[in-house]
């Protein structure tokens, strides 16, 4: 278990917090990018559309080459009160002056996704030596579950054949993570065609990390699955919820503030950095790789 709360990080950091993103002594990585979930427009109790565009002013502010959305764009935008709210999404992140893709998540309807988002709900990003594979996994609400179909696993095995090829190191984004997740987690996992997904996970050593959003619990993850994916809940743009998780398996940072991940990638880790929206980095939580 790895817990790293912000008094410790306060403490063995101290002056960090009020430097810039990438301070000018830091050992450089060979690139970063920005993870961003669950901005949840329209969702009353506060302006999460503000936030969104103070999220996307301080990607840009930062280093990050390009941003993946883990899913969750619109609050219920299955209603269609809600819906006007896609085309507003997608005028923010165009604010980006760097590539962007997303995945839709159970708020988010496939035909509202594909109609303003991207017309695929699958994707491909490469970036130096490394491939991004987005997919859409969330059954639609009121569901919580992740599911994979077979056209998913053979795209999904086509595209990493393909990495393997050029020696790139895989990481994977969705909504809804792999991992079980069991109590004192919620247990929101990819439940239907979780064989396959598994078998996929374990035979393809290219892939290094497996982000999704969807739990609103803060940055939170595993490393105990396979060949040691690390499997990363991010931090949600619009809330997260203190769920006591630090003496849980795996690692929780101690921080419910929204937030996004910056991620430094270096030849041996990804440093995975908490954003909180509007303050300086808070914590960090390294991953190594092998
Ligand atoms: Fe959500």
């Amino acid at each position: 278990m790895n817990i790293f709360n912000r008094r410790d990080f306060l403490a063995t950091s101290a002056g960090l917090l009020a430097a810039p993103l990438l301070a000018a002594d830091s050992p450089k990585p060979d690139f970063t990018f920005a993870l961003c979930t669950d901005t949840h427009l329209g969702k009353p109790g506060a302006d999460y559309v503000k936030r969104m565009r103070q999220t996307v002013a301080e990607i840009n502010a930062s280093p990050a080459e390009l941003t993946i959305f883990c899913g969750d764009l619109v609050d219920s935008g299955e209603t269609e009160a809600r819906q006007k709210l896609y085309p507003e999404w997608v005028d923010i992140a165009k604010e980006l002056k760097k590539e962007y893709t997303a995945v839709p998540g159970n708020h988010d309807p496939v035909e509202m996704f594909k109609k303003h988002i991207r017309k695929e709900t699958e994707g491909v990003l490469e970036f130096k030596d490394y491939r991004f594979l987005t997919f859409a996994d969330a059954e639609p609400n009121p569901g919580h579950l992740g599911v994979v179909t077979p056209e998913q696993i053979k795209w999904l095995q086509a595209r990493l054949d393909e990495a393997k090829k050029k020696s790139q190191r895989v990481v994977l984004a969705a909504h809804v993570i792999y991992h079980e997740n069991k109590h004192p987690d919620v247990g929101w996992y990819i439940k239907t065609g979780r064989a396959e997904f598994a078998k996929l996970l374990a035979a393809n050593k290219q892939i290094v990390a497996f982000f999704g959003g969807h739990l609103h619990c803060g940055l939170r993850g595993w490393s105990d699955t396979f060949h040691g994916i690390h499997e990363v809940i991010l931090p949600c743009v619009s809330y997260n919820r203190d769920r006591m998780l630090q003496n849980a398996p795996g690692f929780a940072i101690a921080e419910s503030r929204p937030a996004w991940v910056l991620v430094d990638v270096f030849p041996t880790e990804l440093v995975l950095k908490y954003k909180p929206v509007g303050a300086d980095i808070a914590a960090e939580k390294k991953l190594a790789l092998k």
